[in-house]
């Protein structure tokens, strides 16, 4: 059992089961870390959030799930949006831990205790680390001096109130969902903001495809000082007290987030995401540099902006496509902006046959490979262009435009510009059959752009209340054990009622007027107010699970009625669902509960001892408290269990749950553990120690 309660907790496939059962908990967060605390990688590892719960601090779950990122990410916002990252070339494996120490600042280490990554300071001790409102995670000594801070050591991402100094840098990560270095950079050189292209893996700097302008005769006249204000202005600080500005337009911040962001195709934006929910809310762009990175990457090293052979077009949000040439092939077919590769040989072994007559060519108008020239001609027409290519088995493209060019493999920078006014003529020879490749699958990052984030880190990070996920996982350690009860119940039954009503997603979208009043986010899905009577209720609140729970979770139906045989007066329930293909839909019944810790710990404990506690009355179920602690004291826990071999066989668990409920549940409210605390002795994260009994000043008689 604590394998499969352990499994249950971790499982995604279960998040249904936490979907149907959270709570609007009322927790506070002052954003700030002690020395000692830990988060440990997990699937639903907590998160360090900020004050406001704007930023949260804490591991991101990368695409395989089993490889975490130490990162800070806006926590109110269903994209996940990652502002800040430690370990991109690094991911920690599951069970990895980030600690917070005295010496070294922050400290990630694999499971295996090695170190993974580290923050180091400044020489003094920290005393604290606090997750800034401002998504700055600053560490700080017992004199409030600070001694690192992730402002200081930026990603791909810039925020208000973060300054960029000279030689400062940003760099791109590999892709959308890919943390690695990337291929560009923005950084400070010489005065100036540039952005560049890099050789990987060393580094080196490529010539630049963006520069802000300078006034090479007044040296006072350059820039010292990169500044991204609170009212969201980026500019640029001159050491003769100019500025010059990169954004152009006033978008408040007390009504929208903002970031600036080295994307991972080499385009620099700055964008804004509305803070009031609606239903349409995406991350939007107030400017972007460079203007066309297609034709501004023009020159010098490096393939482009695309990989080799691999042609560049703008699309409407000034971003890149890249596009292989027909019957070129993508080398890595996951990674569309990488390089191409001809699915034909262009041989010189053939030399001495006219080649004129094995190669033909295919045009392509307005689609250039400006730098790949080895030769030069001024021929009267198209025919001689063409023919001078045909007959150089050297020849793998010729350019026709005020001249001819010819081009050799591999071919960089490529790309579509409607001004070029000429076409490509690409070679490939005659009668030529492709081979059989397997149908070009784009991933699923390139087909949601940019600020589509995939939403990895559902329960990590995006959370609105920080409780609800470890209150969820309880609740799944306790519907995990209902279940197992339920099932016992069940025994002999056919057909399983659940009274649950299957709605249609028309009346769910009617009942909550197009899913216009959002009452909360969960990492799962928004949740909407809606009004159509079900039972004995009107009012219902309606939650969308996205797309990452769908994928998830393949036996919805069966989740659902499992779930729906769950009655708790303390809990959600769940009324009805709608299973249409893409729309999955919850209706549960409004959330008003708010769970302290006293009914937490007492519903655990009714839980464990599910069928004891059936149809007690209030006093009645104080005597059983009362004997469930004796039991545990006693070390009797066989009795509590009945003869549930399961729970048996897994005593250490339930002992463990116990505990935590005891300590819950304890007469004197200041000896219960805060919320916080209960939810990282269910992960694992703390030992849960002994409990005191919880009615020392109880008089309730001990014996049953
Ligand atoms: C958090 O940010 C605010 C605004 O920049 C600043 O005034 C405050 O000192 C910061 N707190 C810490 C602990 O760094
Ligand atoms: C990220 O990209 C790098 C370089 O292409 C690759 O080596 C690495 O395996 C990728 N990482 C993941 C998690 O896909
Ligand atoms: C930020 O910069 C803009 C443009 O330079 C300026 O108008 C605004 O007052 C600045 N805001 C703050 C808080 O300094
Ligand atoms: C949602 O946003 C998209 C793109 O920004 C826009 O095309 C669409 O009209 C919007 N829909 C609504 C209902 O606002
Ligand atoms: C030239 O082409 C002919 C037929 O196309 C072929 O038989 C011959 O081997 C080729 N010669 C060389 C040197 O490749
Ligand atoms: C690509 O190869 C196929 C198969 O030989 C050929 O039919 C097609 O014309 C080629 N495409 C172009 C654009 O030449």
């Amino acid at each position: 059992m604590i394998l499969a309660i352990a499994s249950a907790i971790f499982n995604p496939k279960f998040l249904v089961t936490i979907v149907l059962l959270e709570f609007v908990a009322a927790a506070q967060s002052s954003g700030s870390v002690p020395v000692g605390a830990s988060i440990t990688a997990t699937d639903n590892a907590p998160s360090w959030p900020s004050s406001s719960r704007d930023f949260a601090f804490g591991f991101h779950q990368l695409k395989d799930k089993d490889h975490f990122l130490l990162s800070i990410w806006y926590d109110k916002i269903p994209e996940t949006t990652i502002v800040w990252y430690a370990n991109g070339d690094n991911p920690a494996p599951r069970g990895s831990k980030v600690e917070l120490t005295t010496d070294l600042g922050l400290v990630l280490t694999d499971p295996q205790g090695n170190q993974i990554w580290n923050s180091g300071i400044k020489p003094g001790a920290v005393s604290s680390g606090v997750m800034n409102d401002t998504g700055n995670f600053v560490l700080q000594n017992s004199n409030s001096d600070r001694l690192w801070e992730s402002f200081d050591h930026p990603s791909d991402t810039l925020l208000p109130t973060q300054i960029m100094e000279i030689e400062g840098v940003l760099s791109s990560r590999r892709s959308e969902t890919n943390f690695s270095l990337g291929r560009f950079q923005f950084r400070f050189d010489a005065g100036a903001l540039v952005l560049n292209s890099i050789n990987l893996p060393t580094g080196f700097a490529y010539d630049s495809y963006y520069r802000t302008p300078s006034d090479d005769s007044d040296s006072s006249n350059s820039g010292y000082r990169l500044i991204f204000n609170e009212s969201g202005y980026m500019y640029m600080s001159r050491r003769n007290g100019q500025r010059f500005s990169l954004t152009d337009r006033a978008v408040p911040t007390a009504d929208f987030y903002h970031r600036a962001t080295l994307n991972f195709d080499g385009v620099f934006t700055q964008y804004f995401y509305p803070k009031t929910s609606g239903s349409n809310r995406s991350w939007s762009s107030v400017w972007s540099k460079p203007d066309n990175i297609c034709v501004d990457i023009g020159g010098g090293l490096g393939s482009g902006a695309c990989g080799y052979n691999s042609i560049c077009s703008l699309n409407d949000d000034k971003r890149p496509d890249c596009n292989c040439p027909k019957n070129f092939s993508l080398l890595d077919e996951n990674d569309r902006y990488g390089s191409c590769i001809p699915d034909f040989e262009l041989s010189c072994k053939d030399r001495l046959n006219s080649t004129e007559d094995q190669y033909d060519f295919q045009e392509l108008i307005n689609i250039d490979w400006p730098t790949s020239d080895y030769e030069r001609s001024k021929p009267s027409d198209e025919d001689t262009c063409r023919k001078s290519c045909l007959n150089d088995c050297l020849c793998a493209v010729a350019i026709f435009r005020d001249g001819c060019w010819k081009k050799k493999l591999p071919l960089s920078n490529g790309r579509f510009d409607s001004r070029m006014n000429g076409k490509a003529l690409i070679k490939f020879p005659k009668g030529y059959v492709p081979w059989e490749r397997p149908p070009l699958q784009l991933p699923e990052e390139k087909k949601n752009r940019d600020v589509k984030f995939i939403t990895g880190s559902v329960l990590l990070g995006s959370s609105v209340f920080v409780n609800f996920v470890f209150v969820g996982a309880f609740c799944l350690t306790s519907s995990f054990i209902y279940r197992k009860k339920t099932k016992k119940i069940e025994e002999g039954r056919d057909a399983v009622e659940t009274n649950l009503r299957c709605f249609t997603y028309e009346e769910l979208a009617a009942a909550t007027n197009d899913f216009k009043d959002e009452l909360g986010r969960g990492g799962f899905g928004a949740v909407y107010k809606g009004t159509i009577p079900v039972g004995s209720t009107n009012v219902v609140a309606v939650k969308k699970l996205n797309k990452m729970v769908q994928d998830g979770e393949k036996e919805f139906k069966t989740e659902v009625r499992v779930i729906g045989q769950i009655h708790h007066k303390n809990l959600v329930r769940l009324l009805g669902y709608c299973d249409e293909g893409q729309n999955r839909l919850l209706v549960n019944t409004p959330i008003t509960a708010k769970v302290d810790v006293y009914s937490f710990g007492v519903m655990l404990l009714e839980i464990i001892c599910c069928r004891r506690s059936v149809d007690l009355e209030i006093g009645e179920k104080a005597v059983l408290t009362d004997w469930a602690y004796d039991c545990y004291a006693n070390g009797t826990l066989d009795a509590l269990l009945e003869d549930d071999m399961e729970a048996m066989n897994d005593i250490s668990t339930v002992e463990k749950l116990l505990k935590v409920a005891f300590w819950c549940i304890h007469e004197e409210p200041s000896r219960r553990p805060i919320m916080r605390k209960v939810t990282q002795m269910l992960e694992g994260v703390v030992e849960v120690l002994a409990p005191p009994n919880p009615f020392p000043f109880s008089t309730i008689s001990n014996d049953l």
